[in-house]
């Protein structure tokens, strides 16, 4: 197995290996899919026993079931899992390419499926390396393997990049709580429920309305909130910020809202602060083209 640091995410309900239950068959058994796992031996989560694991990775070190590419995932058979467990992977794509295994996630999870995903959780990291006047090379906390350090939450665990000599340990995005559930919204996620970890955000995200994996939980409702409707609201408005800027017209966003849930009022006021907020701020799109000599002339990093 490889060297980690340990978790940043400290998970109340415990971890145990996914090992069956004495009444599950294998035509009843729930399947997780757990993606960028990196190893059998890193158990999952408390809530997975007795279901059949998975193991997706792109290092075959840790003898995946699944060898290949998260960004793949989309071409796999659709609705063959019941959950999708993606611990620390996320933030080893680009932005969009995560966006793209969002998108697998939803594809491969079945129609009452969820997935459960952490990340650090960058808006709590920027926060502590501010508050203490921390530099890139500064120990934000220890794990079982040393100091780990704000540039090794960051970009990934610099030890293991420069030994491995592979790329895909290297973080090359982040994410905050409102961030990520913003993506998972945006990208079909019908019920996304957060929690805060120490450094890390854990999500559960919903394919569609809660379904008997809440339950399955217990206590859920207790232990995992939702976003407020300030927040809810604040994203919505977003999302159609984001489609008027893609193109989309207002009679189609304000379709989408409404199958996000929102109340057919609500929805039409959202459209319609859209369109101000759009107009007042054109998006990248919107741009009018530089001229020729501006162009020739300048850093293609600077825009
Ligand atoms: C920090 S480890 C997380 C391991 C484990 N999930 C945990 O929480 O401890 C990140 C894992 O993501 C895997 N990974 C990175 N890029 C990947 C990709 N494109 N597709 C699939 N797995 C990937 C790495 O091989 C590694 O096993």
């Amino acid at each position: 197995m490889m060297e980690m640091p340990e978790p940043l995410v400290n998970p109340t309900m415990g971890t145990t290996p996914a090992t069956p239950r004495a009444d599950a068959t294998p035509a009843n058994r729930k399947k997780v899919l757990n993606v960028g796992g990196n190893s059998k031996e890193i158990p999952l989560p408390a809530h997975f026993h007795g279901w059949e694991h998975l193991l997706l990775d792109i290092d075959p070190a840790g003898h995946p079931d699944l060898l290949c590419d998260a960004r793949t995932l989309i071409a796999q058979e659709p609705g063959q899992f019941d959950a999708v467990y993606c611990s620390h992977n996320l933030e080893h794509y680009y932005y969009h390419d995560a966006a793209q295994v969002i998108d697998g996630f939803w594809h491969v999870l079945k129609e009452d499926g969820v997935a459960h995903i952490c990340v650090p959780d960058m808006a709590q990291v920027m926060q502590l390396v501010v508050s203490s006047g921390l530099d890139m090379d500064d120990t934000l906390y220890q794990s079982h393997l040393g100091p780990i350090t704000v540039r090794d939450v960051v970009y990934g665990y610099g030890q293991q990049i420069e030994r491995s000599g592979v790329d895909f340990f290297a973080h090359k995005t982040g994410f905050t709580p409102a961030s990520l559930y913003r993506l998972l919204v945006s990208h079909g996620f019908a019920r996304v429920f957060v929690r805060l970890g120490h450094l890390a955000v854990e999500v559960f995200a919903f394919k569609n309305a809660l379904g008997g994996f809440a339950d399955h939980l217990g206590g859920f409702a207790e232990m995992w909130v939702p976003f407020t409707p300030e927040q809810i609201v604040t994203q919505l408005l977003n999302f159609a910020v984001i489609r008027l800027r893609a193109g989309a017209s207002p009679e189609t966003i304000e379709q989408d809202l409404l199958q996000k849930g929102a109340q057919e009022a609500v929805a039409k006021l959202l459209v319609s602060q859209a369109l101000v907020r759009h107009a007042a701020k054109p998006g990248l799109t919107d741009r009018p083209p530089r001229p020729p000599a501006a162009a020739a002339n300048c850093c293609p990093l600077s825009d």
